[in-house]
């Protein structure tokens, strides 16, 4: 327990000074408990739930702060009863620097009073919940007997939608594929063990042919051509996850046309989504509504899918409540002195002289 006190006279802080934290160490450890694949789909479930009462959430587009470099975003969610939000950021050039392309932490708060319940790491999170929420999506949107899946891009997000399309589809064969080859051969090898038939592709069309969902997953700073028309058959369903800032997408406009699309929600994925692509009113569904029997998913064999995804912040909200859940039977937390709690709630500035000539 790492705590240091607020009321440094006393030596202690009081128990509603007090907030759950997690740190990476702490995560690392709930998921060795917990076990990667069982995480993704328990959090997956409550994904799927949230989406479920999708209407009764407060929700906007996140708040998005653009540079040359990248994005730092906030993206708050409240059902009412708790609230949470999320920092992220997005910098492809940062493991030129040996640092993640994506880091976040975040908060869960009660609405009643405002106060923090949770605050934890949210790098490991990110991943775990991107990969839960594409394969949530697939498991409407992707043919039934899908057992194949191409993963172009081979970063920090690959292996863990390996593991949650196998999870929750049952995938277990994977053509892989990176602009760097070090990258193909690292996801290969950490998913060595996990019964998987990967093959390291040379090319991105080598490694779409054939399968039944293709995961595009790349961070560049700007309109990529990852997927051309010619090398997307009809009947495959696309995962598109990389694009998600405007002016950053991975598809031709072309496959767009042709396919139905799906999104999280709508107005956030008209400014960062691949859509940003198409005309304001091209018609999308919004992901909940096929998950509350609203919407039809899938609708014929032949159907191109594609599930545009940005990330949003309900999917974070989820999380925060899955891992918050997860607490009550795991010690992987700390106590952090976080909220000033005096005395007196109106004496704050009192507790700030008591601590000074306390020393
Ligand atoms: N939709 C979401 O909810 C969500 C969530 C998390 C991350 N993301 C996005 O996913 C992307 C990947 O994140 P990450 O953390 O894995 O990044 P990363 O930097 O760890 O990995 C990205 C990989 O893409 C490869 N790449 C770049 N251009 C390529 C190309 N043209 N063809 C093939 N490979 C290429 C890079 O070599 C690198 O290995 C980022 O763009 C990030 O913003 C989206």
């Amino acid at each position: 327990m790492t705590t240091t006190a607020s009321h440094p006279a006393q030596n202690a802080p009081s128990p509603l000074a007090l907030v759950p934290f997690v740190s990476v160490g702490n995560m690392m450890r709930i998921l060795n408990a917990v076990g990667v694949e069982a995480f993704i789909e328990g959090l997956a479930a409550v994904i799927e739930e949230d989406f479920r009462r999708w209407p009764l959430f407060d929700k906007t587009p996140r708040v998005a702060s653009h540079s040359r470099e990248g994005v730092i975003e906030l993206m708050p969610a409240s059902d009412g009863v708790a609230y949470g939000f999320k920092y992220v950021n997005g910098h492809p050039k940062n493991t030129r620097t040996g640092r993640q392309t994506v880091t976040a932490f975040g908060v869960l708060a009660e609405v009643e009073t405002g106060y923090p319940v949770l605050l934890s790491e949210m790098t490991i999170l990110t991943a775990l919940r991107t990969a839960a929420m594409s394969a949530l999506a697939a498991k409407y949107l992707a043919p039934a007997d899908a057992r194949s899946m191409a993963i172009i891009g081979n970063g920090a997000q690959s292996e863990f939608q390996a593991l949650a399309f196998r999870k929750l589809l049952g995938v277990d064969r994977l053509r892989l594929y990176d602009i760097d080859p070090a990258a193909s051969r690292r996801c290969a090898r950490n998913l060595e063990g996990f019964g998987f038939d990967v093959t390291v592709c040379s090319s991105a069309e080598e490694a779409v042919e054939g399968v039944a969902i293709i995961t595009t997953v790349t961070a560049d700073k700007q309109r990529a051509t990852i997927l051309t028309d010619n090398m997307v058959a009809s009947g495959q369903h696309i995962n598109a996850v990389g694009g998600d800032c405007p002016g950053k997408t991975e598809l031709h406009r072309d496959i767009l046309l042709r396919s139905s699309i799906f999104v999280e929600y709508t107005p956030q994925t008209r400014i960062e989504g691949e859509i940003q692509q198409l005309a304001a009113d091209h018609p999308v569904t919004e992901l909940w509504q096929v998950i509350a029997g609203d919407a039809p998913g899938r609708r014929s064999a032949l159907e191109t899918t594609l599930f545009d995804s940005v990330g949003f912040a309900v999917e974070d909200f989820s999380a925060l409540r899955y891992l918050r859940g997860l607490l009550k039977d795991l010690p992987y937390c700390e106590m952090l002195d976080l909220l000033a709690d005096p005395d007196d709630p109106r004496d704050l500035f009192g507790m700030v002289l008591r601590a000074s000539s306390s020393g």
